[in-house]
């Protein structure tokens, strides 16, 4: 922790975590074949097969943003649609990078509470689509972002469920995992029950936000879909040439369950910061807390208040703020946030 500073804007404002760095240093020996055609790109395919209980092919990308993009270009059609919650952050925030990579597909906004899908709003909306007719976009994907972009975290028969529609209609089902960690970590379950098992084809797997330096990754659960991203990829620029240092990155967050000992501490800080929150008086958490965010609504003169004090969130409405924790998050930072909330929400009060 720097200084005095007290930082919930996000989770890539935090560190890298030692163990990552410690295992950048020990791939930066000698020579390597570039494009992934190197022994750690290899061992990445094995461990990853081994976590997920399955055959996978991963593609190493440098950001979240490219991993959703260029995972949902390889499952749409340039004329489909892609299903997604009004708050999937395909939608609110990656400048329609899906549409752009996939040469014109449409995102399709699904409503749901706390950036989940509802299915039955996700069934009506297909069963109106216009499939078949050459007039309309056809429906392709569904994306589902776990943790969601509201950090609730979808049960394993909510996926499972959403995963039934979505084969029934045939899309292809794209799991945004940039918190895909805090979601296993809150759900205590096997990697593969909350993808393949459930009918996910295709996920983000989010590291950057979760103690690594610069790697996410594109995790391919049907072999079908591997050729054509490829191609998809390498014209996007994402086949990263010196590949080595970002499998070392993936490597060493889920050899030994780093991953998830690190969610663990972000998911348990907002679980004390939810409980602190919950007793104080004007203060109203708008989403269930379950991964490692936390929205919370107050009083535009509370969240004015903490502003004025030095304290970093994201304010996304003038009642409404995010604070997000990260994996390496000081107890002290939690601590100071509270005080500071006790503090503006007593002034309010006197
Ligand atoms: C749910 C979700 N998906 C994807 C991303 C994209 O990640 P990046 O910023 O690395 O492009 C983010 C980043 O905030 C995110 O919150």
């Amino acid at each position: 922790m720097s200084g005095s500073i007290v930082d919930f804007r996000s989770d890539n404002t935090g560190a890298a975590a030692p163990e990552i760095l410690a295992a950048l240093a020990a791939a930066n020996h000698g020579t390597a074949a570039g494009y992934g055609d190197d022994p750690l790109t290899e061992r990445l395919q094995e461990r990853m097969g081994e976590l997920f209980e399955h055959k996978v092919h991963v593609f190493p990308v440098a950001t979240g943003t490219a991993a959703n993009a260029l995972a949902l270009a390889g499952v749409t059609p340039s004329w489909g649609s892609i299903y997604c919650s009004r708050e999937a952050h395909i939608e609110t925030s990656e400048c329609n990078a899906a549409g752009f990579m996939s040469g014109g597909a449409k995102l399709h906004l699904v409503a749901g509470e706390h950036g989940r899908i509802d299915p039955a709003a996700l069934e009506e909306a297909l069963e109106n689509a216009g499939k078949g007719l050459a007039h309309r976009s056809q429906p392709a994907a569904l994306n589902i972002v776990q943790a969601t972009d509201r950090g609730a975290v979808y049960r394993l028969d909510e996926v499972r469920e959403l995963g039934a529609i979505a084969r029934l209609h045939g899309l292809h089902v794209h799991m945004d995992g940039a918190r895909f960690a805090n979601a296993v970590t809150h759900l205590r379950c096997a990697p593969a029950e909350l993808t393949w098992k459930a009918g996910v084809d295709i996920l983000s797997f989010g590291a950057t936000k979760n103690g690594g330096l610069t790697a996410d990754a594109i995790v391919v659960f049907k072999e079908e879909l591997v050729e054509p991203l490829r191609y998809q990829i390498r014209r996007a620029g994402h086949v990263l040439s010196k590949m080595r240092f970002a499998s070392a990155q993936l490597l060493a967050a889920i050899e030994g369950g780093l991953w998830l000992e690190l969610a663990g501490r972000a998911n348990e800080a907002a679980a004390r910061l939810a409980t602190g929150i919950e007793a104080l008086p004007g203060l109203r958490l708008a989403a269930p807390v379950e991964a490692n965010m936390l929205f919370v609504e107050a009083a535009p003169e509370v969240l004015d208040g903490l502003e004025a004090e030095g304290i970093l969130f994201f304010r996304r409405r003038r009642d409404l703020a995010r604070f997000v924790c990260r994996w390496d998050v000081a107890g002290e930072e939690v601590e100071a946030l509270l005080a500071a909330l006790r503090r503006q929400t007593g002034r309010r009060a006197a």
